[in-house]
């Protein structure tokens, strides 16, 4: 995956002017099979009692349906890991189904460990535990096809900042790579995937990395009400979004991210993106933000997944087994595409 790109340097000398052939190693920008994409089956009582789940696999059919093309699988893997951290080979099965069913849907699939906060409080439990995950978990996956790929953890944070994540996911690679030398293997920087922490991620050359982010800014809009981020945010309604400030700093903060990318040559994935659903923010608000969004992703060419089918933030209403229409609508738009001109 690399290509030699042959640049010439012009060395001038008193009394000639020589052309000198440098070469230079630069990595061909890998090309990402996941362009629009949702967040499934996190929450679901699936994993712990498959007779109470919510996801059924039909929903993938819909997801396909609904113009999606992959799924990001969010995985909270140490609870079902045995005092030698072995994995519950029912749960395997489990994975194993989930994956099987995605694909002959026709999707793509991101398997992605999801036990940050567990990893971000002791890294040191985290690197025992995340190793022994991926050293059972990649190598049930080593024939699957390109469009299944690996996401190492989500969203490092506080004892993970900085270098410990650098450290932590080169080992997590070097793991990966044992069986999967060339799986499409998702990475994010620190502070929760945060753009900002984008210049810090060390990356190996690898030319197989799809670099992730996450982006709920303004977080007081988009989780105002939300029970899981602090008294202050909890708090917090009537917040809106939409005015042409918060328009141009969405704007800026996606050029940013396109800039890093161009600079590093690494292809870009928007993996969680949203809007709380559960604290009455207005529909219209949250369908405004949704495709605002995601055109600035689509405007840069970064693949996206929306945060989440069930559970909360919601695109498919269970209930009802039906889409939640004007999110759908904003993701996936019926008619002409809103983003085309602005
Ligand atoms: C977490 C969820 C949370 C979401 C938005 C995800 O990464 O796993 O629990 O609802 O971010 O805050």
């Amino acid at each position: 995956m690399w290509k030699f790109v042959i640049s010439a340097a012009v060395a001038i000398t008193a009394s000639s002017v020589d052309a000198k052939v440098v070469q230079e190693r630069v990595p061909t920008m890998l090309q990402s099979p996941f362009h629009r994409g949702v967040n499934v089956l996190g929450y679901d009582p699936y994993w712990k009692d498959v007779t109470k789940r919510r996801f059924q696999w039909r929903h993938f059919t819909e997801i396909r349906k609904g113009g999606f093309d992959f799924v990001r699988l969010v995985l909270q893997a140490f609870r079902h890991m045995g005092p030698d951290n072995r994995l519950d080979p029912e749960w395997l099965s489990k994975l194993d189904d989930v994956v099987a069913h995605a694909r002959e849907a026709g999707l793509g699939i991101i398997i992605d460990e999801h036990d940050f906060d567990a990893c971000s409080t002791d890294v040191g439990m985290c690197r025992t535990r995340l190793s022994a995950f991926w050293q059972q978990v990649a190598p049930r996956f080593a024939k699957a096809p390109r469009n299944v790929a690996f996401e190492l953890l989500n969203e490092p944070h506080d004892k993970l900042n900085g270098d410990p994540w650098n450290e932590l996911f080169a080992q997590e690679l070097a793991i990966v790579r044992q069986t999967n030398p060339t799986r499409i293997v998702v990475v994010g920087p620190t502070h929760w995937n945060s753009l900002k922490d984008l210049p810090l991620l060390k990356l190996p050359n690898d030319p197989n990395l799809l670099v992730t982010f996450h982006y709920y800014e303004p977080f007081h809009f988009t989780h105002q009400g939300a029970t899981w981020v602090g008294p202050e945010i909890k708090a917090l309604h009537g917040i809106t979004w939409g005015s042409n400030a918060d328009r141009a700093a969405l704007r800026a903060d996606f050029n940013t991210v396109a800039a890093w990318s161009a600079a590093n040559h690494r292809p870009i994935l928007l993996g969680e993106f949203g809007a709380y659903d559960k604290s009455g923010t207005p529909m219209d608000l949250r369908v405004a933000y949704t495709s605002g969004v995601r055109c600035e992703a689509e405007r840069h060419g970064f693949g996206w997944a929306y945060w989440q089918f069930d559970s909360d933030f919601v695109a498919w209403d269970m209930a009802k087994d039906q889409w939640v229409q004007p999110i759908k609508d904003a993701l996936i738009p019926p008619g002409k595409d809103e983003c085309a001109g602005r």
